[in-house]
């Protein structure tokens, strides 16, 4: 309830009451490990299986993977007592028929031999596959694929490719699906959970984020089980099992208790709280790993009424805490917003523009101020003005607009249509400066608040999209490059770019966020791996997740004695931690 709604007080604040509400009670820890050794049906060590306990009473989950020797063991103090439920994640391989899959875990230390079976059953087999390992069998060309996957949008964001495999439409009914899906609202929507942004547009030239709709559905009908096959006709390709490093990582799942919840966002406050925006209803949650409760404040929304037909969009997108522990967030409406824990309190500051980006800067330790952009001027589409704002946080006063806008295609440039035709991700350098990935132009655009000048930077590798990255200590900016499967580092000294190759091909890396200890961590789109690059050797490492995973933020537990990464998995409304226990945060 907003008791206070609309309450103007001083320079534009409006302060909101709000009701809290604790979803979750507190777990208990257990004790006495689980440990034990995965072997395939001739007794042969398997490395990289994921081993997951799954707590019945939570749905929490927490994975281990197995070494070169097949060993694997639960640490401590990732297991919770009570009744769990055991399985495996490892393409192309099941727990052996009769293997027990309830464990109890009561303190006691306990031990279990897993036996693998290899899978002969095609379709069991399609059931464990991830999106990129979809796409890498389908037959086709690569200008094919591309039309799929270089998006704004693309078929991953709300579900896998695996929807899309087992469907049994032709083209044109492919072609209707998409109509539907083109009237979701992408980061307010997953497959549970709907919001329609648009009536549907007809059929002919339907466009899907600027590509031809028609020939993506002719495309898909060609891989899917259309033409009354029950089977593929296509090998199945295969990512490889975690190995080495890469059999580190304790990783654990916690579903968020309310229903259907789509989370885009979060940030990790300096008590290790994790503050989630969830963009599926107008709510800003909280995570308290140590205890597993969860916490949610009702969140103003200051959109207009929708027109009919179409959904008033719910729910809360960027989240960046800054060093008062205050929470900012991206709410609907033209208005920055941020909460204050302690107070249980919003406060709202209004931005002069038309349409808001969805996204805001970070604010570090010693940020005065944060970023954020919008359209001002006419709404007319080609006299729109892309302007950078910066908000003191101290005052709450909001700086003089910079244009941004010169950068950007206009009319006469073919990519002028694209709907990322804007600048999307910002982060400010070790000034307090405005930076903001432009996709469409392909490179940075940087804005000093002195000068009130943008500059552009593009990336060497042309149509690369930037998508989201952030800023480093030595002032160095790393992004990813969706299209290219690139990381790529702008130093803000020297305006010289690196890139850094992934593999394979469509890894499309979303978001890249470096550590304290120098590693870039990137959410790759489709193969349910979370990527470590080491800039020094260009090496990459891949963490299989234990779930299917969609992530368009990695954030960096900063608080943590040892490397502790976290993911919003958008789709299916988890919190996944991923943990390197022998990696202990070097702060030199
Ligand atoms: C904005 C989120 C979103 C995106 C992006 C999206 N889908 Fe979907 N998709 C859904 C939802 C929600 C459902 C289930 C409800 C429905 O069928 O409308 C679904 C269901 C489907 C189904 C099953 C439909 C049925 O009738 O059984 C297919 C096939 C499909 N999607 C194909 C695609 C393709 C192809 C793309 C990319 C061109 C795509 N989706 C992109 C949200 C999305």
């Amino acid at each position: 309830m907003h008791e206070l709604k609309g309450t103007k007080i001083r320079r534009g604040l409006y302060i909101l009451a709000v009701t809290a509400s604790a979803l979750l009670s507190l777990e208990v820890f257990g004790q006495g490990g689980l440990s034990g050794q995965v072997l395939d049906q001739q007794g042969t060590p398997l490395e990289g299986v994921l081993i997951l306990i799954k707590n019945e009473q939570t749905g929490r989950i927490v994975s281990v993977s197995s070494d070169e020797q097949g060993a694997y063991s639960f640490p401590n103090q990732h297991l919770t007592l009570g009744n769990h439920t055991i399985s495996v994640r490892a393409t192309g391989f099941s727990l052996a028929p009769n293997t027990p899959r309830n464990v109890s875990i009561n303190g006691q230390p306990q031990e279990r031999k897993l036996t693998l079976t290899y899978l002969t059953d095609k379709d069991k087999l399609a059931s464990q596959l991830t999106s990129l390992e979809w796409l890498q069998s389908w037959p086709g060309s690569q200008q094919e694929k591309e039309a799929l996957t270089h998006n704004l949008v693309n078929c991953m964001f709300c579900h896998s490719l695996e929807r899309i495999a087992r469907s049994t439409y032709d083209a044109d009914q492919l072609l209707s699906v998409m109509q539907r899906m083109l009237t979701y609202e992408t980061d307010h929507s997953s497959a549970q959970r709907i919001q329609i942004v648009a009536p549907p547009q007809p059929l002919e030239n339907l466009s899907w984020f600027g590509t031809d709709a028609k020939k993506i559905a002719a495309y898909l009908a060609t891989v899917n089980l259309s033409n009354n096959r029950d089977q593929w006709p296509y090998e199945f390709k295969l990512l490889p099992r975690p190995a080495g490093a890469e059999t580190q990582a304790i990783i654990t799942v916690f579903p968020i208790p309310r229903a259907n919840s789509v989370v885009h966002d979060l940030d990790v406050d300096q008590d290790g709280r994790v503050w989630f925006g969830n963009t599926g209803w107008d709510y800003l949650g909280m995570l308290d790993p140590r205890s597993g409760q969860f916490s949610e404040w009702e969140a103003p929304n200051f959109l207009p009424e929708a027109p009919a037909g179409t959904d008033r969009i719910l729910g809360v997108q960027d989240i960046q805490v800054d060093a008062q522990g205050h929470v900012w967030a991206a709410v609907g409406g033209t208005k920055l917003a941020r909460f204050l824990p302690k107070e249980e309190k919003w406060q709202a500051f209004d931005l002069p523009v038309i349409w808001r980006n969805p996204f805001l800067s970070p604010v570090r330790e010693q940020d005065t101020g944060i970023w954020a952009t919008g359209l001002a001027g006419p709404s007319n589409g080609d006299q729109r003005h892309e302007t950078a704002y910066k908000l003191d946080i101290e005052t709450g006063k909001l700086s003089q607009g910079i244009n941004l806008f010169d950068h950007m295609p206009t009319p006469d440039d073919p990519y002028h249509s694209d709907p990322l035709n804007y600048c999307y991700m910002m982060d400010q350098d070790i000034n307090g400066d405005f930076l903001c990935t432009a996709p469409v132009p392909s490179g940075i655009i940087r804005a000093s608040l002195t000068t009130q000048k943008s500059v552009f930077y593009p990336t060497p590798t042309p149509h690369a999209y930037p998508r989201r990255g952030y800023r480093d200590d030595a002032n160095r900016f790393w992004f990813s490059e969706f299209y290219a499967d690139q990381i790529a580092v702008l130093d803000l000294n020297t305006n010289e770019f690196k890139e850094y190759p992934l593999t394979p091909k469509f890894i499309s890396p979303y978001y890249a966020r470096p550590d304290k200890q120098g590693y870039i961590w990137s959410s790759s789109t489709g193969s349910d791996r979370l990527l470590r690059l080491d800039p020094n050797t260009g090496e990459v490492l891949k963490f299989l997740m234990p779930v299917y995973y969609d992530a368009r933020k990695v954030v960096v537990d900063e608080s943590a004695g040892h490397t502790t990464i976290w993911l919003p998995s958008k789709n299916t409304a988890q919190l996944i931690r991923v943990e390197l226990m022998n990696d202990p945060v070097s702060t030199h």
